[in-house]
């Protein structure tokens, strides 16, 4: 990589390295190592294709306003084949795709973007006159792995939405016969650190980050967006917003009560936040609720404003540990009652479940004035 080419001093490429470091759970000691792979002549070679989609998972690789990511993505990894940053078009496209394929075969990295139909055929989707069921699978048995990217290639995402016109079908289904790792970065869009991060594991360590049951590296996806939430503090003590506009959502309270997924999402969102453009770049910082867009079976999948359940009453920043063989998946109403009983084991979640229960109490009069 040359260096020059990202316009900043390798003071500054060290620094960033190290932060990659950190950002992935590792010592900040080995973001030498990540800066001398990312030195190397040796990029891996990346074959990014793409079906069922809109596009804005590669739309958000390339536009961050950081001066640097793009730059270092493009000379970090070799992107062999894109079809939406490829200058040739038509036959010359599927001729530089297979070219890709040959010269690399066994060793690239297959980025799948987008669900994959596959009622009726995969008829829904093709390309050049293929499938792109036939696709994935003839690309995949040639990769060295592959990377779902965003929640339509890691779950089926929006096209899966019901009632499933086209069968859409995520990447690790249509190759679960097949030996090759199927890694998932869901994200609608995925957030780029959390791909670029991936990719620089695999170049330096020559292995992939570890990854939880569901494939996600576990360095971006090892937590609930509910315990990092910049507003957690308000639903441990009871503070909602129940309209938009209202005092509550003014005042920046908690937005449960508005239908907010970060307590089933795992994903880092509130401590990576997007596009580096600061603390209002997230959903919730917007005053959005999460609607769960990076979790398997709810975003696209619950209905906007329904309330999640509460799965683990976890404590948030600062609050002592949480008890987690107390925290089986309970509903919000047994989380109260789990709380009353065992509070003192709880901590804060008994705090949590008090508030909850007392809240919907003051809804419920509120709304039903006697
Ligand atoms: Fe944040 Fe949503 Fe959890 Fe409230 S429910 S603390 S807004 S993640
Ligand atoms: Fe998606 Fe929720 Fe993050 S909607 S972007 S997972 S805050």
């Amino acid at each position: 990589m040359n260096i020059d080419a990202l316009g900043i001093t390798r003071r500054d490429f060290l620094k960033y390295c190290s932060a990659m470091a950190v950002y992935m759970g590792l010592p900040a000691s080995l973001g030498v190592k990540i800066a001398e792979a990312a030195e190397s002549a040796r990029r891996p070679s990346v074959i990014w294709i793409s079906g069922q989609e809109c596009t804005g998972c590669v739309e958000s690789l390339l536009r961050l306003n950081s001066p640097t990511l793009d730059t270092l993505i493009l000379e970090t990894i070799s992107l062999d084949y894109s079809e939406t940053l490829c200058t040739p078009a038509g036959h010359q496209a599927e001729e530089a795709m297979q070219a890709a394929i040959e010269e690399n075969k066994g060793k690239f990295i297959l980025v799948v973007e987008g669900a994959i139909p596959v009622k009726d055929g995969g008829i829904y989707c093709k390309i050049a006159g293929k499938t792109f069921l036939d696709i994935v699978r003839d690309t995949a048995k040639d990769a060295a792995a592959v990377i779902a990217i965003g929640s339509c290639a890691s779950w089926g995402g929006v096209p899966s939405a019901e009632p499933n016109p086209t069968g859409a079908t995520p990447a690790y289904k249509v190759l679960e016969d097949m030996q090759v790792p199927v890694i998932n970065i869901p994200g609608c869009p995925a957030n780029p650190y959390n791909f670029i991060s991936t990719v620089m594991h695999y170049l330096t360590f020559n292995t992939l980050p570890e990854l939880d049951a569901k494939h996600r590296p576990k360095f971006a996806y090892g937590r609930l967006i509910h315990e990092n939430c910049e507003r957690r503090p308000h639903f441990d003590a009871g503070r909602f917003a129940y309209e938009f506009g209202d005092e509550g959502h003014r005042k920046g309270y908690c937005l449960y009560q508005l239908g907010c997924k970060g307590p089933v999402t795992y994903n880092n969102c509130p401590t990576q936040l997007y596009g580096d453009a600061g603390s209002s770049s997230w959903p919730v910082g917007t005053g959005h609720p999460c609607f769960g867009c990076s979790e398997e079976h709810v975003g696209f999948h619950i209905p906007l404003f329904t309330q999640a359940k509460i799965q683990q009453p976890t404590a948030g920043p600062g609050y002592p540990e949480v008890d987690a063989t107390k925290g089986t998946p309970v509903t919000v109403g047994a989380a109260a009652v789990l709380g009353a009983g065992v509070g003192a084991i709880l901590g804060a979640s008994a705090v949590v479940a008090k508030n909850l229960k007392k809240d919907s109490a003051d809804q419920t009069t509120e709304k039903n004035p006697q």
